[in-house]
């Protein structure tokens, strides 16, 4: 049987096959329209450079392939843009676009450069962008977060080893623990947001070009710190870049994943410590009386999704022989759904811990004499007694415990970082810090792709 064959920019392939190797491309790509078009605006200001009689590209040449690359941008925005299964991705949509607009230009464009370090390039701008937001959203949780525990910051709720009660312990000490480990995990994002800030494009096919190409002016002109030195390198980081970023990711959704289980447990309500907002609750198509955490749920569930992507694409990329192998596409999918679930967990969490309450009867209701029981062996210490022999003694003696003041409990834990002195001030200082450092770096990008498109960005007008 003749097998049905499809015409593309690259050579004619069997339809089957084409609809195959091009998998998920034609919808994902549409998540890299902007990053392409910027990436080829650099790589086209830099071919108008290269010091070759006749030039590659003249600077008239470069103005109207911008302005070609800017009307793709805007129709991309109105989600007028296309890639075809014909296109296969969105490279060569964007090539037959311009080539359709602008004749031999569009066909100059591709002068010197591979899909191959074009895609790197894309997936670096694109996974930048996705970085900064991510960064700001979980800066945003962070201060939720420890606006709760200042709201709360002395109100006494027991602490929990074993999920056992353990010892005297605050709400702001719990909201604003819960704070740090997001402050905490800022700083992997930003490690991968500086790994990830280096410029792939000019390694073309993963073995450079005999062409006098500038990539330090790509690189600069793209607002990234530095190139790739090594074009093989630049060519085996992609996969391994994202894992890197997902990796990040996936200590976010770790935070916010126990963020959501102590959630849960404690707006069950046998404990009733808090309660969740009531528009953030579902309720029971069968039990009237149900209001479900199914958000906090959803989240739990997600993490380990997340992690599923980080997962997949490390182990995509292990085994793969040096230059570009086109598994690589495979890891798009994992980058791009790792990195969207992160962002809708942390942005819905942001919300719901905004309309949490906590409930001072509950909590305190939960202070049995027993939570105290370290305290008063202290107690024994503080007259003399060795603290083992004090230990043995409360030991022996619990039916004994009679109630203590919780909040006097807690005005005994002053050291650092203790109940009865969380210092949510330090924390917010640190939250500040990394604020700016996140509004730094998006000026930074917004600037060199304004000075690259000569139109204001991210409005593009
Ligand atoms: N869609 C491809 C990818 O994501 C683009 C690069 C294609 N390169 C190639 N040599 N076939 O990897």
């Amino acid at each position: 049987m003749k097998s049905k064959t499809q015409k593309t920019m690259v050579g004619t392939i069997n339809k089957q096959v084409l609809a195959f190797t091009t998998g998920r491309d034609v919808e994902l790509d549409l998540n890299l329209i902007e990053a392409d078009c910027i990436g080829s605006a650099a790589h086209a200001r830099m071919l108008a450079k290269i010091p070759a009689k006749p030039r590659i590209l003249s600077e008239q040449d470069v103005r109207k392939v911008i302005s070609g690359l800017v009307k793709i941008m805007k129709s991309a925005r109105k989600k007028t843009f296309k890639i075809t299964a014909q296109d296969q991705d969105v490279h060569l949509a964007i090539e037959r676009t311009l080539t359709n607009k602008l004749g031999n230009l569009g066909k100059k464009i591709h002068t010197a450069r591979s899909r191959n370090d074009q895609v790197a390039v894309d997936l670096r701008l694109y996974g930048k962008e996705q970085l900064m937001a991510v960064m700001g959203e979980v800066l945003a949780l962070a201060e939720a977060l420890l606006k709760f525990a200042a709201g709360n910051s002395s109100l006494p709720m027991v602490g929990r080893t074993h999920l056992q009660p353990a010892m005297p312990s605050s709400v702001g000490l719990w909201a604003s623990a819960h704070a740090e480990s997001l402050l905490d995990d800022i700083k992997l994002l930003a490690a991968a947001y500086s790994f990830n800030n280096r410029s792939p494009l000019g390694s073309a096919a993963g073995y450079g070009v005999p062409l006098k190409i500038d990539r330090n002016l790509t690189s600069k002109l793209l607002g990234f710190e530095s190139p790739v030195h090594n074009v093989l390198y630049a060519s085996n980081a992609r996969g391994k870049c994202e894992a890197v970023i997902l990796s990040a990711m996936s200590q976010v959704m770790i935070s916010i994943s126990r963020l959501s289980e102590d959630l849960i447990l404690y707006s069950m309500p046998e404990f009733g410590y808090f309660s969740l907002p009531k528009e953030f609750c579902t309720g029971s198509s069968i039990m009237p009386q149900k209001n479900n955490p199914d958000v906090l749920e959803l989240v739990r569930a997600k993490s380990a999704r997340v992690l599923g992507c980080a997962f997949t694409t490390a182990n995509v990329v292990k085994g793969l022989p040096g230059g570009y192998n086109r598994d690589l596409q495979e890891t798009k999918e994992p980058f791009m759904e790792g990195i969207s679930m992160t962002r809708s967990c942390l942005q819905i969490m942001a919300l719901l811990v905004g309309g949490l309450k906590a409930n001072r009867n509950a909590l305190l209701a939960g202070f049995t004499p027993a939570v105290f029981a370290t305290d008063r062996a202290l107690e024994l210490v503080a007259g003399g007694m060795p603290f083992r022999e004090a230990y043995n003694y409360i030991k022996t003696h619990l039916d004994e415990l009679a109630q203590m003041s919780p909040v006097k409990a807690l005005a005994k834990r002053t050291h650092l970082g203790a109940p009865g002195n969380v210092g949510i001030g330090r924390l917010k200082n640190m939250l500040k810090a990394e604020k700016k450092f996140v509004r730094k770096e998006q000026e930074k990008y917004y600037d060199a792709v304004m000075r690259l498109l000569g139109v204001k960005y991210p409005k593009l007008v």
